[in-house]
């Protein structure tokens, strides 16, 4: 059984980032510029944005940390997305999810210009995806993609089983396991709260992405020997001897599955530091594709 360590890979790729700047930088041209607007005060959303500043500092980019109250309106948070839209100093941004209640997460995304949708959020960035035309793709689609591309994971020919269908991860990371390309060409099966006959779809994958968010949902009985795991869930589990209080939690038992598994991922430090990393990349392109 292999670890595919996320935070090993991700620290490698934030290095070649950082060379690349410094590269820009040499050449009198433009330092990437991300913002991120940050709704409200979930405790989540506010260590995800503080890490994507800190990243950013990391490798040399700017970033601008756009914070607003839990009351603004939609009418006053789409006019801040305008703003952004028209600073041409600022490459690309993302809103934070989720958004409090009374806003329309949708309308908010639609309200982004794609060329500074570094989340690949938009309806024009996942057409794009869908169709392997040049996009942003969403963070964490891009991270398990670098992650199984770092680690010569093949991928074509084998039945890739997604469970979760949230547009942000199981259904672009669906889309991408699909399309005839490297890592990809997968036959891929997208499984939901729906689905009838999870645990016989799952016996019989030979990679397994698992995006719904119920830790230790994936059990032992549940997989073929030689699986691949990607786990994604990051489902915070109160834990007195943490400094934090919690602890973070996949979908997958690890202590159970990790003995089947040809190669897994842990939680932490699995796909959450390449979903950062992959924001950096797609900051990196829209700066790029300015110049
Ligand atoms: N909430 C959880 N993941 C993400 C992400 O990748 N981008 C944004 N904007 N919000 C999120």
């Amino acid at each position: 059984m292999i670890i595919l360590d996320g935070k090993k890979t991700s620290q490698e790729m934030r290095n070649e980032i950082a060379k690349e700047v410094e590269t820009i930088v040499k050449k009198g041209g433009k330092i990437p510029h991300l913002a991120a607007v940050l709704v409200g005060n979930n405790g989540a959303s506010i260590t995800y944005v503080n890490a994507k500043v800190r990243d950013c500092e990391e490798v040399g980019f700017k970033s601008t940390l756009v914070k607003l109250s839990e009351t603004i309106s939609e009418k006053e948070l789409l006019e801040e997305v305008a703003k952004l839209n028209a600073d041409e100093d600022i490459d690309g941004f993302i809103v934070q999810l989720p958004l409090p209640k009374h806003i329309d997460d949708q309308k908010v995304i639609m309200a982004i210009d794609p060329k500074k949708d570094v989340d690949g959020f938009h309806p024009q960035n996942l057409g794009r995806m869908a169709l392997n035309l040049p996009s942003y793709l969403p963070a964490t689609p891009m991270g398990i993609m670098d992650l199984l591309d770092r680690y010569n994971i093949e991928t074509g020919g084998k039945h890739c089983v997604v469970v979760g269908r949230s547009h942000i991860v199981g259904l672009p990371a669906s889309i991408l396991m699909g399309r005839n390309h490297y890592p990809g060409n997968a036959t891929v099966t997208l499984t939901h709260s729906r689905t009838t006959n999870l645990k016989e779809l799952l016996r019989d994958a030979d990679i397994i992405i698992a995006a719904l968010g119920k830790p230790d949902f994936i059990t032992a009985d549940m997989v073929k020997d030689g699986v691949v795991v990607i786990d994604v869930g990051t489902t915070r589990v109160v834990d007195k001897s943490k400094k934090s209080g919690y602890k973070l939690k996949g979908d997958v038992d690890f202590e159970g599955v990790s003995p089947k598994a040809s190669y897994i991922t842990p939680v932490p430090g699995g796909v959450g530091p390449m979903t950062r990393v992959s924001l950096l990349k797609n900051t990196l392109m829209a700066a790029r594709n300015k110049m």
